[in-house]
């Protein structure tokens, strides 16, 4: 019978997805591969309290103090999927405590942070249990598989630096079924990349990435973005590589602007984008064309703008934000952030 109670911490990163993953098949799997890069301080901080369980206990999760019961179903349903794997979590009852480091309705994806934190937290506790211990690697290709269950992209935050999930013939460790790391193979000029979170509009998504996924399943274009996402996940590699500025913003706006275009082209059809997205769009890619600044836009399936540039044009890049960017932001707001080393348990 199970006596063990405890509790087990850990801080994991937001990801921003470079070339995106949009379309899933099988259990969680992805059409295609993705590549990101994880931030440094939009973190979610998870804290997994486990004690034996007693008849009627149920599993409890706050964020931020709060109960926030349909989070919570969703991590019961998740839960339930790994029954098989992890036994043991039949035998706990468990208390989860949740709160990120980023302001609240930011339009920061906070599910890949929150489902990797919880993912490492489980990972850990597996270790308890056992009594063993694997080695790091082992320890975060199965942290990665776990919170792939929970959320695809949640998959490449128990990396620092830039992870792929998907199979590719061109990334021999690729998988399906878990992201690998390969920040050792970047060039400096990525290892601390700017994010500059630009907040258009801070109101619920009109469509959960579950129903984006989902349309993608009849799509008439499905064929064709698959091959384009291989095509762009194989450049991408070679540009983390190379370091070549100008073929990165390519990839990276034409990945951004393609989701959105196969979201405008669904049955039914969604757009996400805010007057004020496009007005940000032309005012970034006319100030690089007459500043000659390396910066570059991506979006989630939302209106905000990961705006990216290199630290070493930081200098140019926040006056040019102040001066002629923020006039179109919600509340002026945004939030400047950069690639991460990663999850660390607390
Ligand atoms: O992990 P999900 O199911 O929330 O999907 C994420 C989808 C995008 O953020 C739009 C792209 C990506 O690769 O992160």
């Amino acid at each position: 019978n199970n006596t063990i109670s405890g509790s087990i911490c850990w801080e994991s990163p937001s990801n921003i997805a470079l070339v995106k993953y949009w379309g899933k098949k099988g259990n969680q799997l992805p059409c295609n591969p993705s590549i990101s890069m994880s931030l440094k301080n939009s973190i979610t901080r998870t804290k997994l309290d486990y004690e034996p369980k007693k008849a009627g206990d149920q599993l409890s999760f706050l964020f931020e103090g709060k109960r926030e019961t349909s989070f919570e179903k969703r991590i019961v349903k998740w839960f339930d999927s790994l029954a098989k794997e992890f036994d043991f979590l039949s035998g706990f009852t468990f208390s989860i405590y949740s709160e990120n480091t980023f302001p609240h309705s930011t339009g920061i994806a906070s599910s890949a942070s929150a489902m990797s934190s919880l993912a490492l937290c489980l990972c850990s506790l597996e270790e308890v249990v056992r009594g063993v211990s694997l080695n790091e690697s082992e320890f975060f290709q199965k942290a990665s598989r776990i919170a792939r269950l929970g959320s695809g992209s949640a998959s490449r935050s128990v990396y620092g630096g830039f992870a792929a999930w998907g199979e590719s013939k061109v990334l021999s460790k690729s998988s399906d079924e878990f992201a690998v790391s390969f920040s050792d193979h970047v060039n400096p000029i990525f290892q601390d990349f700017q994010d500059a979170i630009l907040l258009v509009s801070s109101e619920k998504k009109e469509v959960s990435s579950t129903v984006g996924h989902q349309l993608m399943e009849n799509h008439p274009y499905a064929k064709a973005r698959f091959a384009q996402a291989n095509d762009n996940f194989e450049k991408t590699l070679g540009i983390l590589k190379s370091g070549d500025l100008n073929a990165f913003i390519e990839i990276l706006e034409n990945e951004a602007l393609s989701l959105h275009g196969l979201m405008m082209n669904s049955t039914p059809s969604f757009t996400l984008m805010k007057p004020n997205t496009l007005e940000l769009i032309d005012r970034i890619r006319a100030f690089r064309k007459t500043h000659n600044v390396p910066l570059g836009f991506t979006l989630d399936a939302g209106p905000n703008i990961h705006l990216l540039f290199p630290k070493s044009d930081k200098k140019k890049v926040l006056p040019f934000i102040e001066s002629e960017l923020v006039p179109f932001l919600e509340n002026g707001k945004y939030i400047l952030d950069e690639a991460g080393s990663g999850p660390q348990k607390i």
